[in-house]
């Protein structure tokens, strides 16, 4: 659906140039939820706003939808730009206008007939659930109300794309987390294709399929949210990972612990089920768990567990053989 190909920009103001994107490419498929993650002045917004041309890059190619925008000329390059929606970390709503005329801006410019326009904008006050604001003016929402006719205006004209920036970082916790679902149920209900940025690993944990990494304007790593999450490379990956995974570095444990360290992570179904246990019961290994973290990221369950087994070296490694036969992934902890 969204396709960057070699995609730099370099800012140049008077004799000094900046290179915020380096010779990107990416691929994001119809219905997916892609989060790129990165510090600040890692090149995030810059990268975002290429994909709908607000920002024109220095070199490369943007398609959406099959359609090339780099090189369309002006006309139609809006016309283009009706089906990418985009949010933003401070709503940009305009203040001297109500939520309905906020949410029906977008169809005005578009030139819709009035009936037509208020018959969009009630479905579009139902689908972010705020039929008994309509008439209300952003100064009397609060953040996440405000995010939500944010949301409303974006996909008023159906577009294909969600273009998110920061969108939640302007909202406390419990905010965040209800205007995640409803991007995630907009993705579900709609099949739109969203591509959000974000500086926290808890947004793309909680919503995104796959998740790409940028640091200095470059994407270190990229992969599927669960891969990426249990087993980063790059250490900007490791730095994200750690904002949730509240854990500390097991070798800590070597020092003071006697017995073998093991790592076992679980993906899917098979965390909740008993396997340690039953793998150990009819031995007498002993075994201690010394870390453990049991969440879900999107649909996914998973656990990440440090184990200490205590006790005949064959049965402990009898143990580790028939956990990896049931499809956990072990580790020594080293
Ligand atoms: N209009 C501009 N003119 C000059 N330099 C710019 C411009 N916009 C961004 N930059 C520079 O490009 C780099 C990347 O900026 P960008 O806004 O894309 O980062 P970001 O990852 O979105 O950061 P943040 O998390 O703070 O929003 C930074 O070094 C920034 O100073
Ligand atoms: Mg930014």
């Amino acid at each position: 659906m969204i396709e960057l190909a070699d995609i730099s920009k370099t800012y140049r103001t008077g004799s000094a140039s900046v290179e915020a994107i380096k010779h990107i490419d990416l691929s994001i498929g119809k219905g997916e939820i892609f989060g790129i993650i990165g510090h600040s002045g890692a090149g995030k917004s810059t990268l975002l706003r290429t994909v709908n041309l607000l920002e024109q890059p220095t070199t490369g190619t943007v398609k959406v939808g099959g359609v090339e925008l780099t090189g369309l000329p002006a006309g139609r390059l809006q016309r283009e730009r009706r089906r990418i929606g985009m949010i933003f970390q401070h709503f940009n709503l305009l203040a001297m206008a109500t939520v309905r005329d906020n949410i029906a801006f977008p169809l005005k410019l578009a030139k819709l007939p009035k009936a037509a326009i208020r018959a969009r904008v009630d479905e579009l006050l139902q689908l972010v659930g705020l039929e008994r604001h309509a008439e209300m003016y952003p100064a009397q929402l609060s953040g996440g109300q405000k995010q939500r006719v944010g949301i409303a205006r974006a996909l008023a004209s159906n577009p294909d794309v969600l273009l998110c920036d920061e969108a939640t970082s302007a909202l406390d916790p419990q905010t965040t987390n209800a205007i995640l679902s409803l991007l995630l149920d907009i993705n579900k209900k709609l099949g739109i294709t969203i591509l959000l940025i974000t500086h926290e690993m808890h947004v793309i944990r909680s919503i995104c399929d796959r998740v790409a990494v940028i640091d200095g304007g470059e994407i270190v790593e990229l992969g599927d949210v669960v891969d990426v999450f249990l087993k980063p490379q790059h250490p900007t990956t490791k730095e994200f990972v750690s904002q949730v995974a509240d854990t500390f570095d097991p070798r800590e444990l070597l020092a003071t612990r006697k017995g073998r360290l093991i790592r076992i992570n679980y993906i899917g179904d098979i965390t909740y089920e008993p396997l340690l246990f039953n793998a150990a019961k009819s031995t007498s290994v002993q075994f201690t768990i010394l870390q453990g973290t049991v969440s879900r990221m999107k649909n996914t369950p998973y656990g990440q567990l440090v184990i200490e087994f205590l006790g005949d070296p064959g049965e402990i490694e009898a143990i580790i053989a028939a956990l990896k036969t049931k499809g956990l992934e072990v580790g020594e902890v080293a």
